[in-house]
């Protein structure tokens, strides 16, 4: 679904991505775990639109993607949910899951309201709320509604689990399975990489803007290498 081709990004003289190729089937949860500083959020906004490739290429349903404007990769369905909980602050939980619905002119976005308050029941009691005022979990849950009502085929996620108490970050990756149990493909990032492992079919391992390993999440969780530098030794 999403094909990846010796992607390479720089700022500046910073060389952040080195020749990255990975590809993410239909149906499937992919996960890119490495520390931090390693080019994960780079990646991402590369393939989202937000920042603009030095090399290589990204293709999307068969198509070539690099270079579109970020509301033209919206638009087929490629979805990023970013890094940080952002949120219009002084708009109201509904207003904020409304804009994530403003690319579609169809009339089902109430019944996507529904499908993403079944999913944050917690967000139906807030929902005019400014959302500057939930917690820092509940602005995470409302990133990720607001993503959902863009109707993606494909999200990708950067570190939906970040700053959340244990407790949270159990459920924010019961959230992953729903919505790729719902249909979506889902390429995720995650420092938290043995909540990842466990959610992901497939791994990718990047440090310092290259690939250094890949496989099967279970064969990845596995890896000596892996458990040492990512799963604390676990
Ligand atoms: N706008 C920028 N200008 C210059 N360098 C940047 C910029 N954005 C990121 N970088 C650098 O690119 C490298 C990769 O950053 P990136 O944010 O992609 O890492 P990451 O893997 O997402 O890290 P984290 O886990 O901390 O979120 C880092 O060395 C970072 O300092
Ligand atoms: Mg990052």
């Amino acid at each position: 679904m999403l094909e990846v081709t010796n992607l390479d990004v720089r700022y500046g003289a910073i060389h952040a991505i080195r020749g990255v190729s990975l590809s993410v089937p239909e149906g499937m949860v992919v996960t890119l775990i490495g520390a931090n500083g390693a080019g994960k959020t780079t990646i991402l906004r590369t393939l989202s639109g937000l920042l603009r490739a030095t090399g290589g290429g990204v293709r999307f349903l068969g198509d070539e993607i690099t270079g579109l404007p970020s509301h033209q990769i919206v638009k087929r369905g490629l979805v990023h949910i970013p890094e940080g909980r952002i949120v219009f602050a002084n708009m109201s939980v509904l207003e904020n899951l409304e804009l994530g619905a403003y690319l579609r002119r169809d009339r089902e976005v109430k019944s996507d309201l529904e499908r993403v308050f079944v999913l944050f029941p917690r967000l139906k009691e807030r929902i005019h709320q400014s959302a500057g005022t939930l917690s820092g979990g509940e602005q995470q849950m409302l990133a990720i509604g607001r993503g959902l009502m863009s109707r993606p085929r494909f999200l990708l996620m950067d570190e939906p689990s970040l700053g959340l108490a244990p407790l949270l970050v159990q459920g924010i990756f019961e959230i992953v399975r729903e919505i790729h149990r719902q249909g979506t493909t889902i390429l995720l990032v995650e420092q938290n990489a043995h909540m990842a492992l466990q959610v992901a079919d497939f791994a990718y391992v990047l440090e310092s803007g290259h690939i250094v390993m890949s496989g099967p999440a279970a064969e990845i969780a596995q890896d000596p290498r892996v458990r040492d530098a990512y799963l604390g030794g676990a």
